[in-house]
């Protein structure tokens, strides 16, 4: 049988996973599960980059392994970066292959210093912050990853790794790394519920978010309170009705979607009926993940223990890649 291809991607470690993540990204990584060879990194290294606590860290990080396992993340494929050192040690061999120049355009840089400006920490910007985009080149080529599903706003760093990707190979004089793709699947555009103007998102305040965990009630009561008649017009429709129908589609709630659109074109459309559609679809998804949470709850040592083995077996491919970077580099080897 002909190799599967690498997928590999990553997310950070922060409190709440809302249906924005789960549409945006995650719903599209279990799918990939089917055809690739997949590896999905919780990074907490990159999570220290802005103001944090560290047992909130730990925490997050577990209770984000977690709800991955519980939306369809197979646990085989899940690793807790700091269980893997090398991707640290890899970026710092990376960061000499890295043009300073470079890392000053990365617009994420510059947006996340600026809200940082703005609060806590007398306006600390870390270095960390600033070299964040090495870190993520190693995680991609430490696996030579094919592919890297990742959102519109990681194709700079995607530049940023196969730069440093080709760098690393014409100084060593060798086509030792692979040069990753991204992978941008069409995913829908999750706005908030409270302001379908701006993304569905954590930072904007809990009223912005819908938990994919949440009680049913609250889930209920955040789609009945959905804002509908504000936000920019697409094609006639407002922005929040629009978004709750992306949300319909994207719950497969396909039939109601399809005759409640019907009632929309015929100017018949009642909003509580697309409402009470969409809460149902979304309650649907959250009523199975709640289950197979609880069943993790239930299981927590083993469920850690499991994906403890699992880093512990994906980092083997991290201390290969490693060891051959060390040798062409001109470092040297520690025997194991
Ligand atoms: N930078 C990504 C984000 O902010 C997270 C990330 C870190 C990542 N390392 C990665 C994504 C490697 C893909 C591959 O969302």
């Amino acid at each position: 049988m002909e190799q599967r291809k690498q997928v590999l991607s990553c997310i950070q470690p922060t409190g709440h996973m809302h249906f924005g993540n789960y549409f945006g990204a995650i719903k599209n990584w279990v799918q990939l599960q089917n055809d690739y060879d997949c590896i999905y990194g919780v990074v907490d290294y990159h999570a220290m980059t802005m103001p944090y606590q560290a047992k909130k860290l730990r925490e997050n990080t577990w209770e984000l392994i977690f709800n991955l396992i519980a939306t369809g993340i197979q646990p085989d494929n899940l690793f807790i970066q700091s269980l893997v050192p090398e991707h640290a040690e890899l970026s710092w061999i990376f960061n000499c292959f890295t043009s300073y120049g470079h890392l000053g355009r990365m617009t994420q840089f510059k947006d996340k210093s600026a809200q940082n400006k703005d609060k806590g920490d007398g306006g600390f910007i870390s270095a960390g912050l600033y070299t964040y985009p090495v870190l993520q080149a190693a995680d991609i080529l430490i696996y030579r990853a094919d592919y890297v599903p990742v959102g519109k706003d990681q194709e700079q760093h995607l530049e940023l790794t196969r730069d440093i990707a080709q760098r690393f190979n014409h100084q060593i004089g060798k086509e030792y790394f692979v040069l990753p793709e991204p992978l941008f699947t069409e995913v829908p555009k999750v706005m908030s519920l409270a302001d379908p103007t701006r993304k569905m998102s954590k930072s904007a305040g809990e009223k912005h978010y819908v938990n994919v965990f949440a009680e049913e009630a609250r889930i209920r009561k955040q789609v009945r309170s959905a804002v509908t008649d504000t936000g920019e017009a697409t094609e006639g429709m407002s922005e929040g009705i629009a978004n709750l129908f992306r949300l319909l589609k994207a719950s497969e709630c396909h039939e109601a979607h399809d005759s409640l659109v019907q009632d929309y074109q015929s100017g018949a459309l009642k909003y509580v009926d697309l409402k009470e559609a969409v809460a149902n679809g979304l309650v649907a998804l959250n009523e199975q993940f709640r289950s197979a949470r609880a069943e993790l709850n239930a299981n927590k040592k083993e469920v850690k223990n499991q994906v403890k083995a699992s880093s512990a077996e994906i980092r083997k491919r991290a201390q290969e890649t490693i060891k051959q970077v060390k040798d062409l580099a001109g470092l040297l080897n520690v025997r194991f």
